[in-house]
């Protein structure tokens, strides 16, 4: 990993790790079945060209901000497993990434489809010494983010449904949840988690969530590249601010501005066109009851106008 622009010889590296040059070529050979890219060419030698495995050296090498990395093949959920190291006191940034969650949960409790190689499901875990932006805003930057993060590397053009699902071909291809932990004795906000699932290249949804969620049709991404730039990214935002150009992108990706919406408020309907997303990243609805704001909830239907229903 560290000599990725030459190749290396079997027998320097059987010298470096006294073995045999035999012991070397079937190393490479388990690693290649396992996923790392290694070219040999005859008399050159090896090369590590990169993998399709996540893997924290690999994350690292890309990452820029001092967050400790960790990464799961399977797990039940990097939101819980956050959770857990926040209990036992940490006092660094971590983030947490894993190739699969056995148990990996949305909002309101609801499962999120976590198979294996196929997406991200990642968290990262923050300590509140640390300077933070108004939690209000957190999932709307989030999700700026990450919808600039993929038109940056792939050119795709994620949209924004209000507050922190991103769209694109009008299906759901990530969520994002942010979880708090209160301090029982200060009652103030010790810790914040940011969980984010992403799409890549799921298919085959369970029947419930098959005709809203999909995914990016991105098959053979660096997976290690792409964490390390939302990790950065998040990490990034938490440190500085939601600007008014963030703002702007925001609205501009926005599915739901100018929209008819049906808002669930815990478990009340409200009807009406937004008019706007305020600058605190409130929902700006004018309802039959007049303008409204809404800091929570979610969107169940939209009509776009002209157009058809969304859910
Ligand atoms: C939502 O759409 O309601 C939010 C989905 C958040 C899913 C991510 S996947 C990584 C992290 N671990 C979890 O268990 N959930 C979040």
């Amino acid at each position: 990993m560290q000599n990725t622009d030459q190749n290396i010889s079997g027998e320097k590296i059987a010298l470096h790790f006294n073995v045999s040059r035999n012991a070397v070529w079937k190393v490479i050979k388990q690693l290649q079945a396992e996923g790392y890219l290694i070219t040999s060419k005859h008399r050159l030698g090896y090369r590590y060209v990169g993998t399709t495995n996540l893997s924290s050296e690999q994350i690292h090498l890309n990452l820029n901000s001092a967050i400790e990395v960790k990464v799961y093949d399977i797990i039940d959920s990097t939101n819980k497993l956050a959770k857990q190291l926040a209990i036992e006191n940490n006092t660094k940034p971590i983030g947490i990434v894993a190739n699969q969650q056995t148990n990996g949960y949305g909002r309101y409790g609801r499962n999120y489809y976590s198979p294996k190689d196929t997406g991200i499901y990642m968290s990262l875990l923050i300590p509140m010494q640390e300077q933070i932006i108004d939690s209000g805003l957190l999932t709307t930057g989030v999700a700026v983010i990450i919808s600039q993060i993929f038109s940056e590397l792939y050119d795709i053009d994620l949209k924004i449904k209000w507050v922190n699902d991103l769209i694109y071909k009008d299906k759901k291809i990530a969520g994002i949840m942010t979880e708090g932990i209160t301090d029982f004795e200060t009652g103030s906000l010790s810790y914040i988690i940011i969980g984010v699932g992403i799409n890549l290249s799921t298919k085959n949804f369970p029947t419930k969530i098959q005709a809203k969620a999909g995914d990016l049709n991105l098959n053979d991404v660096d997976r290690n590249l792409l964490v390390a730039n939302l990790f950065d990214g998040i990490y990034g935002l938490l440190k500085a601010n939601v600007t008014d150009e963030m703002l702007g992108y925001y609205k501009e990706h926005s599915i739901v501005l100018n929209q008819e919406i049906q808002l669930n408020q815990h478990g009340k309907l409200v009807t009406g066109i937004v008019t706007d997303i305020s600058n605190n990243g409130e929902l700006v609805v004018d309802t039959i009851d007049g303008i409204k704001k809404f800091s929570s909830g979610e969107i169940t239907k939209v009509k776009i106008i002209n157009g058809d229903y969304h859910g």
